[in-house]
């Protein structure tokens, strides 16, 4: 039988309850070690869109790459931008919930309207093709006097739902990732709790005194 030797840098608990604070500590802090892996992810998740065509005129990635080219020639901050990038990632996975796939990856790095505006999108995009599927094109309706109902409205009718013609001026994936990378460096709060996460200094500190949250 195999076995691998402890070093001092890996924990030795075979059980969660058995775990030290000091060892949560050290998973802590090689976990934010390691934080770009996330931008890293994501990107290679992005790329992978450019398998995704299903009959529009665009592939996927040039779906999202052309909403984000958009929302950057907008002036959208950051995260905005950024989300216009990843709205559709979630396809990569299944088309029927792609906005809750999105909105999770991106809810420990934006403030609370951009990742609402993202699990919602739909509803906001139903305007301009629901009625093909016999759904309600005013959808958006029931989310009227949402702090972010405006934005999500630009975001939908002039960014998302005009993004799929071969003719435009698309910025390519390399130039969205250093702001990839930039968004992705520090979460601001934990997913799974909501809690709110101040600088990226107490972020391994947090993260190892809230592992449950961090390691599910
Ligand atoms: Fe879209």
């Amino acid at each position: 039988m195999t076995t691998t030797e402890p070093t001092t840098e890996t924990a030795r608990f075979t059980r969660m309850d058995e775990s030290t604070a000091e060892q949560w500590a050290e998973i802590g802090r090689q976990t934010f070690g390691h934080q770009a892996r996330v931008a890293e992810k994501v990107l290679e998740l992005l790329a992978e869109l450019a398998t995704i065509t299903d009959g529009f005129a665009v592939d996927q990635l040039t779906h999202c790459l052309q909403t984000a080219t958009r929302a950057e020639r907008g002036g959208a901050s950051t995260e905005m931008i950024v989300a216009s990038l990843l709205h559709d990632v979630g396809k990569i996975v299944a088309v029927v919930n792609h906005p809750a796939i999105a909105a999770e990856i991106l809810k420990p790095y934006v403030s609370d309207d951009v990742y609402w505006l993202i699990q919602v999108h739909q509803d906001f995009q139903g305007q301009h093709y629901y009625e093909h599927f016999g759904m309600d094109p005013a959808a958006r309706e029931r989310h009227r006097g949402h702090r972010g109902f405006e934005l999500a409205q630009r975001f939908a009718d002039e960014w998302d739902q005009t993004s799929f013609d071969p003719s435009y001026d698309t910025l390519p994936l390399e130039h969205f990732a250093p702001l990839v990378h930039e968004l992705f460096a520090t979460p601001i709060r934990l997913a799974a709790e909501g809690q709110r996460l101040t600088t990226s200094a107490n972020v391994s500190t947090e993260i190892a005194s809230a592992p449950t949250a961090a390691t599910r």
